[in-house]
């Protein structure tokens, strides 16, 4: 079996910029900056034969590259229950919500259930051991101007998840790529969309 999900690679430019923010906060489990990742579908258990058509399906996707950033953080879970910390993506246009639900629509077709909760771009920084409340507050008020970017994001991928001892390790199994936007057309379609939140 494969446990599978749908991301984006980060590029050191975003990678570098999130690494130096990692540190200097009590219970965190940092995520190693090997594997920072922006999760667009997450799979879970598929068999090969799951994962052939999952595949497939994602090489049909005809999705523009664009332009993304990050900007400041925040969690999931609130309280005792806080349970990741994160760096929120930025869009200018709306590719990413446009990719992501090319991604949805695909991985449907190819047989897996629909996601039901709404996409909230980010990258998990860490998850908790301990809870601080008050401390993770203020690491992201600290932090509320960190900014990173923007880079061009051109392709998108297919990602194993190896649950280990040490936390788990993500391997790219398949890239595809994204097509560069012809200008006449860069600006077609970008309104009416807001970000939607979990
Ligand atoms: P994240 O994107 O908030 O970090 C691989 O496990 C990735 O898929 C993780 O980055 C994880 O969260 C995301 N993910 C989304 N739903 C998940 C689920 N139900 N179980 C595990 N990971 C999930």
């Amino acid at each position: 079996m494969y446990r599978l999900f749908v991301g984006l690679a980060l590029p050191d430019a975003l990678r570098e910029p999130l690494a130096r923010l990692c540190h200097d906060l009590p219970g965190a489990r940092w995520v190693d900056p090997e594997n920072f990742h922006l999760t667009l579908r997450f799979i879970g258990e598929v068999d090969r034969h799951a994962a052939g058509d999952i595949d497939d399906a994602l090489l049909r996707i005809n999705s523009p590259a664009f332009e993304m950033s990050l900007a400041g953080l925040g969690t999931f879970g609130q309280g005792r229950k806080l349970r990741a910390l994160w760096a929120k993506a930025v869009q200018a246009g709306s590719e990413l919500n446009h990719l992501r639900s090319k991604v949805e629509s695909a991985v449907v077709r190819a047989g897996q259930p629909p996601e039901p909760r709404k996409f909230k771009p980010h990258v998990t920084l860490a998850r908790f051991r301990e809870v601080h409340p008050d401390r993770i507050q203020s690491f992201v008020e600290l932090n509320g101007l960190f900014r990173a970017g923007p880079v061009t994001v051109e392709r998108f991928v297919l990602f194993e998840s190896h649950m280990g001892k040490g936390g788990s390790v993500y391997e790219e199994l398949a890239d595809y790529p994204l097509h560069q936007a012809l200008p006449v057309l860069q600006d077609a379609g970008t309104s009416g969309q807001t970000e939607a939140h979990t």
